[in-house]
């Protein structure tokens, strides 16, 4: 039933692989699975039409001639069909990589795209690497399509089309060369982009001094895909708007150079079932659920996510509401991210902080109020605190989608708790049981977590069955099917014209 059914060959391009690559002290490579949804949907369709995933290797001295090693035999990731010929590792000089990653993808683009202009950095020589590595992503996908091409014409199946699918904001503009190069030695393709984080409205845009190139270099695809619908509003508005493009938005079409580009809204999902199974098998991870309630929240740590909104909403709630004392704890897991970016030091330690002076101002000698997990956990310890967690609470200040929203209510397989969501994530125009809050409003953030904490079973069986049903049915394997279909239909619909 969850099968994926693909008939043209998938070359995937994403900035990671979708595995990382570790060496041992011997100096000998071996692959150390990722857990993320994304790769649980596309790894299976990659690997049955013997597809391709291409990503930057991840290390800075490996020769680019070494063989990617196959997957250890106990490997039961999804990638772990992965054969090691399916996996081109891009290979890129420090200096540069760092200006690209560190300097513009998240430096730049990152926080322009969740509209945080004033925390962007604009500097020529970072977009430059940009550039360049976007380039040498765009050389390696070429190659993987000639190599693709030939095997398929060694085959006789000439009307095959392969698919490359470029994935999030640090690839914006490969498709750029990916298609010159195919109008020059006229190699079959289609091209598809997924844009991962939010599409900002196009005042925000125009801030970006190279925001033609990256909307050209998008609009170089013949598919675009964004989590919800307003992405794909700004989208069409900014090629309309800077660069003058006929776009018809009821169509969510847009035009250039004579070729027609669709649009469309396909919001991800994550493996619900196999969070359901992590829920019914993991072990207890925090002990005493009985006596306390939890109020959850998981993230990585990132400014875009409301730590520290979410933070002073816990303190005003225990202002305003002593009586959740002893009875509750706030625990905050923060997995740590980015963290040679200067924004991201400076944020763990506005956090620590802020804990500390709460933790400070509320314990009892028996109690305190925030527990905080900074690191990684694993999948079952995940599940566990997802299903013994009375409230999460998911309040990021901007999110493409937020999957920490799905997962919580995947795991609700017991007594139901309640989801409370912020309005600025994808999730939160569509997961409409959720107690919706506005995360700048911290006092009547904190109103509504109490109101979570007073809200009787059968107002949260309701709301939690509605919620489940939902990410039941729009699952990641959902996405990926209404991908390929959308994918599918352009042939068909390719030669209508934009405006009749
Ligand atoms: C977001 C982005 C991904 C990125 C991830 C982790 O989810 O959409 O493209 O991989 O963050 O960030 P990192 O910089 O560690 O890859």
């Amino acid at each position: 039933m969850n099968t994926v059914e693909v008939s043209a060959p998938l070359i995937v391009v994403s900035n990671r692989l979708p595995f990382v690559l570790h060496r041992n002290e011997k100096g000998e490579l071996s692959r150390k699975a990722s857990a993320g949804g994304l790769v649980t949907a596309v790894a299976p369709v990659v690997i049955e039409c013997k597809g391709l995933w291409i990503g930057w290797s991840g290390m800075y001295d490996l020769d680019p001639r070494t063989k990617i090693p196959e997957a250890d035999p106990e490997d039961k990731a999804p990638t772990a069909g992965l054969k090691s010929e399916q996996v081109i590792a891009v290979h890129v000089e420090e200096k540069i990589f760092e200006a690209y990653y560190t300097g513009c993808c998240n430096g730049t683009l990152w926080p322009l795209f969740h509209s945080m202009p004033d925390r962007a950095v604009f500097k020529a020589d970072k977009w430059k690497a940009y550039c360049i590595v976007n380039e040498e992503f765009a050389k390696c996908t070429v190659q993987a399509l000639r190599k693709t091409l030939r095997e398929l014409d060694a085959r006789g199946e000439t009307n095959v089309v392969p698919v490359i699918w470029i994935h999030d904001y640090q690839l914006m503009v490969a498709a750029n060369t990916i298609r010159q190069v195919c109008e020059e030695e006229n190699l079959r393709c289609k091209l598809a982009f997924f844009l991962h984080i939010p599409f900002p409205s196009w005042d925000i845009m125009r801030l970006f001094p190279w925001d033609d190139v990256i909307l050209q270099g998008i609009m170089a695809c013949d598919f675009v895909g964004f989590h919800i619908e307003d992405y794909c509003v700004n989208f069409l508005d900014c090629c309309s708007r800077r660069l003058g493009c006929r776009v018809d938005r009821n169509k969510m079409l847009v035009e250039l150079a004579g070729r027609t580009i669709h649009v469309k809204a396909l919001p991800i999902g994550i493996p619900f079932d196999r969070f359901v199974e992590l829920a019914q098998s993991a072990p207890v991870y925090i002990k005493d659920t009985d006596a306390v309630r939890v109020i959850l929240g998981v993230d990585r740590l990132d400014y875009t996510k409301g730590l520290i909104h979410r933070i002073l909403t816990f303190e005003r709630l225990l202002e305003k509401h002593p009586e959740h004392m002893e009875k509750i704890v706030f625990l905050q897991v923060s997995v740590p991210s980015r963290t040679n970016v200067k924004e991201y030091k400076q944020l763990k330690e506005e956090i620590d902080q802020l804990i500390g002076r709460v933790n400070g101002r509320f314990s009892r000698p028996n109690w305190s109020p925030i527990r905080y997990i900074y690191g990684c956990i694993n999948q079952d310890q995940l599940a566990a605190i997802y299903r013994d967690s009375a409230i999460a609470l998911v309040t990021p200040l901007r999110d493409g989608m937020n999957l920490v929203a799905k997962e919580y209510v995947a795991c609700q397989i017991k007594d139901p708790g309640v989801l409370i969501l912020s309005p600025f994530a994808g999730a939160g125009g569509m997961m409409h049981e959720a107690l919706l809050v506005n995360p700048y409003e911290i006092d009547d953030a904190a109103n509504v977590l109490h109101r979570a904490l007073n809200m009787p079973q059968d107002e949260r069986m309701v709301r939690m069955k509605q919620l489940r049903l939902r990410e039941q049915v729009h699952n990641v394997t959902n996405w990926m099917k209404s991908f390929l279909a959308s994918i599918g239909a352009l042939a068909t619909e390719r030669d209508d014209p934009l405006v009749s």
